[in-house]
């Protein structure tokens, strides 16, 4: 079993560079698929999901390689099986977004419906009802979404709100169908992400005619073709908070090059609340703590509320806050598999519902834990950092799934962690 050994209590200090966004680059892989030729993704990130996503794309008659300078290269020329097998889907449920490009380009589609997952209920009921608003024909069979428009999909009025708001890679699916759908589409309530906003830039790079990029409306104007791209993907929002999280943590400073604070403002908002310092400078940020950290309340909610995504980061930090602090979960309801590991290191959480009440001790004890997903095991790496003595994080592939080598960044501004094979 991949595991990491931490020691602490450290302070980090000095620069780490952020990596491209993996949930930028997933639905930029499924996009290329739009149309038949090679495509260059540049910045995106050496993930294990990027590798499952490029197993998917070579399954359905895709060439993906690695240039010598890093850039992803997807050859789309073939697309002689537009299926999405569950032995890969099951392993990545953003896979489920090469649905709506292969009924755009192929006019059928067969995908498996993604299973469960750690951080809760994850349905695709608005992503099929947004396809089916487009003109395809959808049902379940075996456990796979059987798709088809024979004819070219036409474009509609298509309402995309959910019970928990808008949906990221269902803004995404029917986004990719309605670029080249006949007429116009428009989605309201569509995700604001800033990983929808690079794929509408880079969907409109490619030949589609989209705009309201980055606002719950985007209206598409459908085309006949596509043309392959060049494109550069965004920095990870959600890995530079992670850092920022670890600089506070450690009551350390490190400079963060390359992000981009512009998508960040509900997570500094919340940083600065907590006494940690962000100064933007031309080549990223600086951030540090030198003085306690205060509690503070947080609700996830989709862009531009604070991100779900570094929830269980920011769990981590309040736990040793002064005071008691309130996290409530309005994204995942459910989505707290690390408050038991945290107080498994002595962090003092209680959950009720979508809410847990996390009241501030003095110091983390290093323990054996068990990361369950990606971010709760960033949240145990973060605390592991903080904690007196030695922390365990079992299965920590987790980790590999959205941080690059994480601990050959880490160790060389004053972590100590080590990755053992139990
Ligand atoms: C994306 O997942 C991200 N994944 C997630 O990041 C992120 O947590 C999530 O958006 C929310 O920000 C990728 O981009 C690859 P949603 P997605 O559809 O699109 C409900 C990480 O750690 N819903 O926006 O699958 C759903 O159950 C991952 O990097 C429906 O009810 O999330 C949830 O409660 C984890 N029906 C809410 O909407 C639907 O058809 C938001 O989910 C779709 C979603």
């Amino acid at each position: 079993m991949d595991t990491f050994r931490i020691e602490g209590p450290v302070r980090l200090s000095g620069s780490v560079s952020i990596n491209g966004s993996k949930n930028a680059s997933l639905p930029i892989m499924a996009a290329t698929i739009l149309t038949a030729g090679k495509s260059v993704l540049k910045a995106v990130p050496n993930l294990s999901d990027i590798s499952v996503f490029s197993k998917l794309l070579r399954q359905l008659g895709c060439k993906v390689t690695r240039s010598r300078n890093g850039g992803l290269c997807i050859d789309s020329t073939v697309i002689d099986n537009p299926v999405g097998e569950y032995e890969i889907v099951r392993m990545m449920r953003a896979s489920i977004c090469i649905l709506g490009p292969l009924l755009a380009r192929c006019g059928r589609a067969k995908v498996s419906m993604p299973g469960g997952c750690a951080i809760g209920d994850r349905p695709v009921d608005i992503h099929l009802r947004g396809l089916r608003e487009l003109g395809a024909k959808i049902r379940l069979k075996s456990g796979y979404v059987i798709a088809e428009a024979p004819k070219r999909l036409t474009g509609k009025d298509i309402f995309m709100g959910g019970p928990f708001g808008s949906t990221v890679l269902g803004t995404a699916n029917v986004l990719m169908a309605a670029t080249m759908a006949k007429g116009r589409t428009v989605i309201e309530s569509a995700a604001c992400e800033p990983e929808i906003a690079d794929l509408a830039n880079c969907l409109n790079k490619m030949g589609a005619k989209i705009t309201g990029i980055g606002s719950a409306r985007l209206i598409v104007e459908g085309v006949r073709q596509l043309q392959p791209v060049e494109y550069q993907v965004i920095p990870d929002r959600i890995e530079t908070g992670t850092f920022m999280v670890a600089a506070a943590v450690t009551a350390g400073e490190l400079k963060l090059l390359n992000c981009r604070l512009d998508d960040m403002m509900a997570v500094v908002d919340r940083l600065r609340n907590i006494g940690v310092t962000v100064d933007a400078a031309n080549d990223g940020c600086v951030v540090g703590r030198n003085g306690p950290i205060k509690s503070a309340d947080i609700t996830t909610q989709p862009y531009p509320g604070f991100p779900t995504d570094l929830q269980a980061q920011f769990m981590a930090l309040l736990s040793l806050a002064e005071g008691n602090s309130v996290i409530i979960e309005k994204v995942f309801p459910d989505r707290f598999m690390h408050v038991a590991e945290l107080n498994r290191m002595a962090a003092n959480l209680r959950k009720e519902g979508p809410t847990v009440i996390v009241a501030g001790v003095k110091k983390l004890v290093g323990a054996p834990v068990m990361a369950s997903d990606l971010r709760a095991s960033a949240a145990l790496v973060l605390a592991g950092l903080a904690a007196d003595g030695t922390t365990v994080v079992n299965r920590v592939y987790h980790i590999d799934r959205g941080y690059e080598r994480i601990e050959e960044r880490l160790n060389p501004v004053g972590a100590k962690i080590s990755w053992e094979n139990i």
